[in-house]
């Protein structure tokens, strides 16, 4: 069993969107099953591993749809169990890609357009009934499954509906929510239609307590419900930043497949240094202004030509949004750009690596100089520390300061801020010459850093708040 030893003794359900397991169909037809991706399931997986715990997902694709149909919507597996939750595609349509994605993403994240985007008209308002439904129906799966007395622990920004319902269909069950994104204060928040922005803060206070991987995060929600709800309405917050799993992350770079991932970048890269980035190709990760600070690097910093590539591990996200798609186009021209601009017959400036493939994410990972996190606003960002876990270079973290992690990271990583991009081409150049000495000594204590936490501790805290 994982030690959640701080936790009061009381049955555990976990209620996400995305869950820990991903069904695939093989060719002949026969489902199999591997682990999910993404920051929450990485993060709260090997936490939940063992506990005998329930968790209450979405059936998110095709094959997780036929599987949550053949096992009758439950799967034992890792020791915990599974319920899948089949919603209508429409429906599921308009909570995920237009209300989670489309709408409170953007707002979570800074990213309003406001001369254009949002635009609350009648059709978005069916999708918020549609979201508050799927909100409801993930309560009724808890309703259903949920053991006497249980904790609940609601994770994220597409959840803020389920504990409304809950405390009127089952009193006995303790909710508590963590956002896994930062959170809009009240000037956002207060372009949501009023009836919307009311139901959600009052969906959130109806938690124990809302959790938050950043002080900042907790401090935009207390202030967003007082702006909308008055004075006092905020539930009790708690502050708790996630852990990167040390065990995990180095099996996964000791593995076969990751030495020769490494050996094939090796060949890639030479004797030059190497920049990396991993991430979801995602409008928060700020890819764009990252290349134009590397091609800002190489314009004002010629001795750095031929001398530097910059590895790209990036992979595609929510592929339902146009915005998203449209991103990605813009970001492979510029890649494309970049690389006809500065690239010479031996010299490739831009490495960019378009799959989702673990072992090769981590064997850049291990591979590089520089690492350069600097999104526009991140509720935590694992990337930088699993970093820390596994560089084997005394690599230097280059990071934004509107990140989470720059709460426990700051103090040691070079600040990026994120909007300016002739400032983050001299931090690159910055962290490309920093001395040997002073290079183990900040990779040393970013490692520090980066262990003191587990996943196992991080859900005890969540547990914890439960009371
Ligand atoms: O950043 C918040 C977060 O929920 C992550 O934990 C997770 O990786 C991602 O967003 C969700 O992504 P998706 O929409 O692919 O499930």
């Amino acid at each position: 069993m994982t030690d959640v030893s701080s936790a009061p003794d009381r049955p555990l359900v976990i209620v996400s969107n995305r869950g820990p397991l991903s069904f695939t169909v093989g060719d002949d037809g026969v489902l199999g099953v591997g682990r999910a991706a993404g920051g929450l399931v990485t993060a709260l997986g090997p936490a939940v591993a063992g506990t005998g715990a329930t968790w209450v997902a979405a059936a998110i694709s095709e094959a997780d749809r036929r599987a949550a149909t053949d096992g009758g919507g439950l799967t034992e597996a890792e020791g915990f169990r599974l319920r899948s939750l089949v919603v209508d595609l429409d429906d599921y349509r308009s909570y995920y890609d237009v209300v989670a994605n489309g709408t409170l993403w953007f707002l979570h994240h800074g990213l309003a357009d406001a001369a254009r985007r949002p635009r609350f008209d009648r059709r978005w308002r069916e999708a918020w009934a549609a979201f508050a439904g799927v909100n409801r129906a993930f309560a009724r799966a808890v309703a259903e499954e949920a053991p006497e007395g249980a904790v609940v622990l609601v994770q994220d920004y597409q959840l803020p509906l389920v504990a409304a319902s809950l405390a009127r269909d089952r009193p006995d069950l303790t909710a508590v929510h963590f956002n896994h994104t930062p959170f809009a204060g009240p000037d956002t928040i207060g372009m949501l239609p009023d009836v919307a922005a009311d139901e959600l803060l009052t969906g959130l206070a109806c938690h124990h307590a809302c959790g938050f991987h950043s002080g900042r995060w907790a401090a935009s929600f207390v202030a967003s419900c007082e702006a909308v709800l008055g004075r006092g309405s905020a539930p009790a917050t708690f502050v708790a930043p996630a852990a990167a799993d040390a065990d995990d992350i180095r099996a996964v770079a000791a593995s076969p497949e990751c030495r020769a991932a490494l050996a094939d970048l090796e060949e890639r890269v030479g004797d030059r240094r190497l920049i990396v980035r991993v991430d979801r190709i995602e409008l928060s990760k700020n890819l764009l202004r990252g290349f134009h600070a590397f091609d800002d690097l190489l314009r004002t910093h010629p001795e750095w030509r031929e001398r530097v590539v910059f590895g790209a591990f990036v992979y595609p996200s929510r592929e339902g949004l146009p915005e998203y798609l449209a991103y990605r186009q813009e970001v492979e021209g510029l890649v494309a750009r970049i690389n006809a601009t500065w690239a010479t017959p031996t010299w490739t400036p831009i490495l960019y690596d378009p799959q989702d493939h673990f072992p090769r994410s981590v064997a850049a990972l291990r591979r590089y100089d520089v690492l350069l996190v600097n999104p526009v606003r991140d509720g935590l960002n694992l990337v930088a520390k699993e970093g820390a876990l596994v560089n084997e270079r005394d690599g230097v973290l280059a990071l934004s300061r509107e990140s989470g992690a720059w709460d426990e990271l700051g103090g040691v990583a070079l600040e990026v801020h994120p909007f300016d991009v002739a400032a983050t081409a001299d931090t690159l150049a910055e962290a490309l010459s920093m001395p040997a000495t002073g290079r183990r000594a900040h990779a040393a204590a970013l490692a520090a850093i980066a262990e003191r936490g587990t996943p196992a501790g991080w859900l005890a805290r969540q547990l914890a708040a439960a009371g």
